[in-house]
């Protein structure tokens, strides 16, 4: 057998290998999941279950688990803390559904569209308070901190973005404190609190949460880029940073790319929100051949190295290399 046959049939049986434990791992995350679903208060669990049952890729907590196992937690409490980044996850986009005015959620009507934006605020609230009660089960105030302060960072984080609705003099690095706050402190906090159940020493749970700070920019970068990509492939409305008229990077690089005689009208349009429903899907069209989608998955896949870098520290073993894969995973993500 040829070389280059033999090499592709070793990468298959490792992207097998890999799929297999994150298919694992994601079963046991569901059913803690469903556990603490059910222990909800009875109001809420109607809103709960809609998000949950619709899916997602429950990144979020595969990163705990894989980062805590990565670093020898033998404790069946990580699935727990896990589900419980999830539950605060899922609050996170019900509230963010209800911010966004998106009508669509992990390939199902949002959950405000179904209850009313009320129920949906008031039952992310109560996620978040479940979070907070799965946490102090380690009894541990460094992971009960880490999770209320990127409770914290994400809402601040959709706080700045809305603060900077239809501003188009936000810079890069204006949008990158957003992403930051809004997204990557969270998968930060994921990987940080598996390392902090294990009981690993200062340097590696610092790596963690460095680790899970560049992969989560580099989720973000992703997902902005995906903002013009079929509803049918990611599940969420199409151009919807466009229409509520956030300066994404995606924006940034299409502006930059235009000719001097056409960026008045662009940006006329977009910091007035007076594009019309055609001009709109002309631009969505104009966006994904510009090729600014792919400037920002190289960027993404400048932090993913960085990333690496971090897990390079770590200690041997097949949640490393699992981790690793993800890394790979996240880059060319299309959902
Ligand atoms: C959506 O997160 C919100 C962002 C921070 C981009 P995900 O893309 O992880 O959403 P699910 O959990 O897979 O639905
Ligand atoms: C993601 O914001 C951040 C949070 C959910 C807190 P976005 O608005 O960019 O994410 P999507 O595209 O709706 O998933
Ligand atoms: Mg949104
Ligand atoms: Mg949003």
């Amino acid at each position: 057998m040829e070389f280059g046959v033999i090499a592709l049939k070793l990468e298959f049986g490792w992207f097998c290998m890999y799929k297999s434990i994150l298919r694992a791992e994601e079963k046991e995350i569901s059913a803690a999941l469903l556990r603490e679903v059910e222990a909800l208060e009875p109001a809420a669990r109607p809103l709960a279950r809609h998000v949950i049952e619709a899916g997602g890729k429950r990144i979020r907590p595969l990163l705990t688990v894989l980062m805590g196992k990565a670093l020898g937690c033998g404790d069946p409490l990580l699935y727990a803390l896990a589900a419980g980044i999830e539950l605060l996850h899922g609050a996170t986009l019900m509230h963010d559904d209800v911010l966004d005015v998106a009508e669509t959620r992990r390939g199902a009507p949002a959950a405000h569209t179904v209850f009313g934006a009320g129920r949906a605020i008031l039952a992310g609230d109560v996620l978040l308070a479940a979070c907070m009660r799965i946490m102090l089960r380690s009894r541990k105030f460094d992971i009960i901190d880490s999770v209320a302060l990127a409770a914290a960072q994400t809402a601040a984080g959709e706080v700045e973005e809305m603060d900077n609705l239809r501003n188009v003099r936000l810079d890069f690095d204006g949008y990158m404190r957003i992403i930051i706050g809004k997204t990557a402190r969270l998968v930060s906090c994921a990987c940080e609190i598996g390392a902090m159940l294990a009981g690993a020493a200062a340097e590696r749970i610092g790596d963690a949460a460095a680790f899970g700070l560049e992969l989560g920019i580099a989720f973000q970068l992703v997902d902005d880029a995906l903002d013009v990509a079929p509803e049918s492939v990611t599940g969420k409305p199409v151009g919807g940073d466009l229409r509520e008229g956030k300066f994404t990077l995606l924006a940034q690089f299409y502006l930059e790319g235009l000719p001097q005689t056409e960026r008045g009208h662009f940006l006329r349009g977009f910091s007035q929100g007076s594009f019309s429903e055609a001009e709109l899907r002309e631009l969505v069209s104009r966006m994904r051949a510009c090729g600014c989608a792919e400037r920002l998955r190289a960027l993404a896949g400048e932090h993913l190295l960085k990333a690496g870098r971090h897990l390079e520290r770590l200690p041997a073993g097949r949640e490393k290399d699992t981790l690793g894969f993800l890394l790979n995973y996240i880059k060319e993500r299309d959902h």
